[in-house]
C-alpha cells in the first residue's frame, strides 16, 4: 500500500488498490483475546459497564474512579489554559466489536453526537464477522518547514542546502538528544522552491510523540543555518500538519450477506454502499459529508486519548485536498463478491507526552486502549474511522440515517425537558429497544 510521495492526497482513485504492503506494522492492538466483544453492554446501568469495563481491559474500580470526574479538575485546567474558568464535559463511551490485526481493542469514545458509538460498534461487528480489520502504519514521521524568503537565486539555494543536508540533520540530531536515545530522530531533509521562497523540510521520526514540540524545536534550531545557505532571510518555522509521511491504511472485507436489512438483501446494500462511494469520488460536496461520517469515529478517539483533534483534521482534510480536488478518505469495492473498504489518511497522534501528562482521563482511554506505540493507536483509529463510514453509508443507502438518529434525538430532547423541569434525569425507556451493538 505504499505510495508515490511526488503526488500526496488519497492514493486510491479507484477500487483496485493493493492490499496492505509486507511492510505493515505487526505490533497491532495489544489486546489479543476475545475482549471487545461484550454483548448486552448497551443494556447494563453505567455502574455494571464500567465494571464489563474494568473486568475485560484489567482495570479495578480505582482506576475506573476517573471516569466519574472526566479526568480533569478546575485547578489542573488553570496550568493548562489561559483564563481558565472551569472544564468543559464530553460523553464518554466504548466501541465494541474491533477486531484490528486478529487482536481485540475496546475503544474509549468522547463525542456528544448520539448514535455514533453504537453505529461504529455496529459496523465493527459486522466487520469482525468477515475476519476483522487490517491495518499498517508508516514510521511516525513529521515534518518541520522551515521557510526562507528573499533568495535571490532559489535554485542555487537549494543546491547549497541539499550539500549541507547531512551537517543539517546532525544539528537537529543535536538538539534532540533524548528522541535518539528513543530510537527516533531526524530521518531526511528536502528542500522545495515555492513562488521564490525556499521551504526546507526536515523529517523527524517522532517514536511514540505526537511530535509537535520536538518538530518546532528542530524548525527554529536549523531556522538561521538555512537562511544563511539560502542568501535570504528566515521565514515560518513550524510543522506542516499535512503529515502524509505519517499514513494509517485500513481495510476491511465484509461478506455480502452481512450486511443486509430487513428489507434488502446483502448484495444490494452492498452495490448500494459501492455507489455511495463512487458519489464520493465524484463530487467534492459529497466528499465532504462522506469524509465528515469517518471523523465522527476518528476525533471521538483522538479527544478521548488526549490527542490534537485540530491537527488530526487539517492533517485529514489537506490530505483529502492535496491532489488538486478534494477526494474521499475511504473508498469501497466489490471484491470477489464481497465489499471491502479502504482507507488511507495522515494520523498525528501520540501516546506519550502532551496533554497525557496533565489529563487522568486520556492517561484512562490509553490504558483501556492498550496500544503499544503511536502507530498502534493511529492504526486503531483509522479502524474506527471506517467503521464509522461504513455504518453511515450502510444507513444512507437503506433506509436513510434520520430514523435511527431521530430516536436518539427524542431521547436528548426528553432529558433536556426533564432536567428542564426537575433538574433530575429520566429513565432511559429507549435501553431494551435498541439494536444491539
Ligand atoms: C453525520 O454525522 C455523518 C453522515 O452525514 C456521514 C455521511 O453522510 O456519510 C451520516
Amino acid at each position: 500500500m505504499s505510495r508515490d510521495r511526488s503526488r500526496p492526497g488519497p492514493a486510491h482513485p479507484g477500487p483496485a488498490r493493493p492490499g496492505p504492503a509486507p511492510a505493515r506494522s505487526d505490533a497491532g492492538p495489544a489486546r489479543d483475546h476475545d475482549g471487545s466483544r461484550i454483548p448486552g453492554f448497551y443494556r447494563l446501568s453505567v455502574a455494571e459497564r464500567r465494571r464489563a469495563l474494568g473486568k475485560h481491559s484489567g482495570l479495578g474500580a480505582d482506576d475506573l474512579e476517573t471516569l466519574e470526574s472526566g479526568g480533569m479538575d478546575t485547578a489542573t485546567a488553570d496550568h493548562v489554559i489561559e483564563n481558565a474558568v472551569g472544564v468543559y464535559a464530553l460523553p464518554l463511551g466504548v466501541g465494541l466489536n474491533f477486531r484490528i490485526n486478529g487482536r481485540d481493542v475496546l475503544v474509549p469514545m468522547a463525542v456528544e453526537e448520539p448514535s455514533v458509538i453504537a453505529a461504529a460498534s455496529n459496523a465493527a461487528r459486522i466487520v469482525r464477522e468477515g475476519g476483522g480489520f487490517e491495518a499498517e502504519a508508516d514510521e511516525p514521521i513529521m515534518t518541520a518547514q522551515i521557510e526562507v524568503t528573499g533568495a535571490s537565486d532559489p535554485r542555487a539555494s537549494k543546491t547549497r542546502i541539499e550539500a549541507a543536508a547531512a551537517e543539517l540533520l546532525r544539528l537537529a540530531q543535536a538538539t534532540l538528544p533524548r528522541l535518539a536515545e528513543r530510537g527516533g530522530g531526524p530521518r531526511a531533509l528536502e528542500v522545495r522552491v515555492r513562488s521564490g521562497r525556499v521551504v526546507v523540510h526536515v523529517h523527524i521520526d517522532c517514536r511514540d510523540a505526537m511530535g509537535a514540540n520536538m518538530v518546532n524545536t528542530v524548525a527554529e534550531a536549523l531556522a538561521e543555518k538555512v537562511a544563511r545557505l539560502a542568501g535570504g532571510r528566515s521565514g515560518l518555522r513550524i510543522l506542516t500538519n499535512l503529515c502524509d509521511r505519517r499514513c494509517v491504511r485500513v481495510r476491511a472485507r465484509v461478506p455480502a450477506r452481512n450486511l443486509s436489512t430487513g428489507a434488502l438483501d446483502g448484495g444490494a446494500v452492498r452495490d448500494a454502499i459501492v455507489a455511495a462511494s463512487r458519489f464520493a469520488e465524484d463530487d467534492p460536496y459529497r466528499a465532504a459529508t462522506h469524509n465528515k461520517g469517518i471523523m465522527n469515529g476518528v476525533d471521538a478517539v483522538v479527544i478521548a486519548t488526549g490527542n490534537d483533534w485540530r491537527g488530526v483534521e487539517a492533517g485529514a482534510h489537506a490530505f483529502a485536498a492535496a491532489s488538486g480536488r478534494y477526494r474521499p478518505l475511504s473508498t469501497w469495492a466489490v471484491e470477489k463478491g464481497d465489499l471491502v473498504g479502504k482507507l488511507e489518511m495522515p494520523m498525528a497522534v501520540g501516546t506519550v507526552g502532551g496533554t497525557l501528562q496533565v489529563h487522568a482521563g486520556a492517561r484512562l482511554a490509553q490504558r483501556i486502549l492498550g496500544a503499544q506505540s503511536s502507530g498502534d493507536l493511529g492504526m486503531i483509529i483509522g479502524c474506527v474511522g471506517l467503521a464509522s463510514n461504513l455504518a453511515a453509508l450502510r444507513a444512507l443507502a437503506t433506509e436513510g440515517i434520520q430514523r435511527g438518529h431521530m430516536t436518539l434525538h427524542r431521547r436528548s430532547e426528553a432529558l433536556a425537558r426533564a432536567r428542564g423541569a426537575s433538574g433530575a434525569l429520566p429513565e432511559r425507556p429507549d435501553r431494551d429497544k435498541r439494536t444491539s451493538p
